[in-house]
């Protein structure tokens, strides 16, 4: 019985910082960050977001169309939780009025752990094929002022409705997955911002691409020729390229200018938001599909999730009839566009509001008036929200 994504949506915060402003005031080249890292804006968030509004938000767009009762378990993946104790989970299917006879939980493994959920949620579905399962990616990467790692920031949130009606894409049967233990990117427990070795974290990424490819084709027997095109984990876009790169002379050249032209239509939202670490492979999926007019019903695209310490999963999708459809009900580019450019002096600040302290009763910027759902401050140490029902 097929089984894969029925909805996908994407949000990502109102603000955004341009690459070019960034390379000037670090006394960078801007070449360096556009052409060399490949990043042109990224989003950032502000004190009022966080992993639970922007799943929420992401959420929202497909869940008032749906039979919410068929939800029968909320798979929350993110690096980035609120609470060291309280799943992110449980706030947002309380904000999503999922009903309470539901299963719902965080799961964290750096960047890899949305996929570890659309593959539990695989499974279930394929026991119980009238019930659905949700499931949310979301993440703030935050690697702080002045940092190596500040040019790849960048936050959002994708959810996608996994079940037995896959109207975007059926997820095959055929994935291969490994674990390493590197100490290539971490973030230790009284820190708010990652640490890593950037250039061990790149060459990581490559070497599990690389062995899990090899392992792909071998139990799969299935060559690049196969692959219609690809969507990455992209931490920044010029990764996905280094990843293709080594594979790329297994075919002819005339597919290996395909490969290439469909990898810049699955970078391109990437490219103007960040990396937002869970979500950030599906992301690419999205661009992928929203951007490509040349892919069709039946098509297989190769998926590739990397989280760093180190784990990855490498595997397929089949792509549905009616999936441009489905997927163009986000109006991404619209919502970029929409985002207010910040100047250097207000990203910093920004970025340094996020600094609570739960034992004051912060109030955060939300604004009033708006459907979306925000963080409004402490209270009695505890988080509080506000959304619009
Ligand atoms: P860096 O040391 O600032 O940059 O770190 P660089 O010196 O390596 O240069 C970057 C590229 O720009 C190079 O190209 C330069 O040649 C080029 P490459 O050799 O790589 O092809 N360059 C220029 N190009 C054009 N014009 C110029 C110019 N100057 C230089 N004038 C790095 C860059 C990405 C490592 C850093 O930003 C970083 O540490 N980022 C965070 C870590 C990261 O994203 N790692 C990726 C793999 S790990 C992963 O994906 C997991 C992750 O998402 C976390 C998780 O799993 O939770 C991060």
């Amino acid at each position: 019985m097929p089984v894969g994504i029925e909805e996908i949506a994407f949000y990502t915060p109102k603000f955004s910082l341009d690459m070019v402003d960034l390379a000037n005031a670090r006394g960078e080249e801007p070449d360096k960050y556009t052409i060399g890292i490949g990043q042109t804006t990224q989003s950032v968030v502000p004190n009022y977001e966080d992993v639970v509004t922007m799943g929420v938000n992401a959420a929202k767009n497909f869940i008032e169309q749906i039979d919410r009762k068929s939800i029968e378990m909320l798979l929350f993946a993110t690096e980035s939780g609120v609470d060291n104790s309280k799943s992110g989970a449980i706030f947002a299917k309380n904000f999503l009025g999922l009903k309470d006879g539901i299963r719902a939980i965080e799961l964290k493994q750096a960047c890899y752990a949305g996929t570890l959920a659309l593959m539990q949620a695989k499974d279930f579905v394929r026991i119980h094929p009238d019930k659905k399962v949700l499931v949310i990616a979301s993440d703030v990467a935050r690697y702080g002022l002045n940092t190596p790692g500040e040019v790849t920031q960048g936050a959002g949130a994708v959810a996608m409705l996994i079940s037995a009606d896959p109207k975007v894409a059926v997820i095959n049967d055929d994935t291969v997955y490994m674990v390493k233990d590197e100490p290539d990117f971490w973030r230790p427990l009284d820190s708010d911002i990652a640490l890593v070795d950037g250039h061990q974290s790149t060459d990581v990424y490559k070497e599990m691409f690389l062995a899990l490819w090899g392992r792909y084709k071998q139990e799969n027997t299935l060559s690049l020729d196969d692959i219609a095109a690809w969507g990455f984990h992209m931490p920044y876009t010029k990764m996905a390229k280094k990843a293709l790169d080594q594979i790329l002379p297994e075919v002819s050249n005339d597919q290996q200018e395909a490969l290439r032209e469909h990898l810049a239509e699955a970078q391109f939202y990437n490219r103007h938001v960040g990396n937002l670490y869970t979500g950030s492979l599906y992301l690419s999926l999205l661009s992928l599909l929203d951007r490509s007019d040349s892919l069709s019903a039946g098509d297989r695209i190769g998926l590739f999730s990397f989280g760093s310490g180190a784990e990855a999963e490498l595997f397929s999708l089949t792509l549905s009839a009616g999936f441009q459809e489905q997927v163009a009900k986000n109006r991404i580019q619209s919502m970029l566009d929409q985002r207010q450019k910040l100047s250097m002096a207000e990203y910093e600040a920004v970025f340094l509001s996020q600094h609570f302290d739960s034992k004051n009763e912060e109030k955060t910027d939300a604004p009033e008036h708006t459907r979306l759902c925000q963080f409004i401050g402490w209270q009695d140490r505890y988080r509080k929200y506000r959304i619009a029902k």
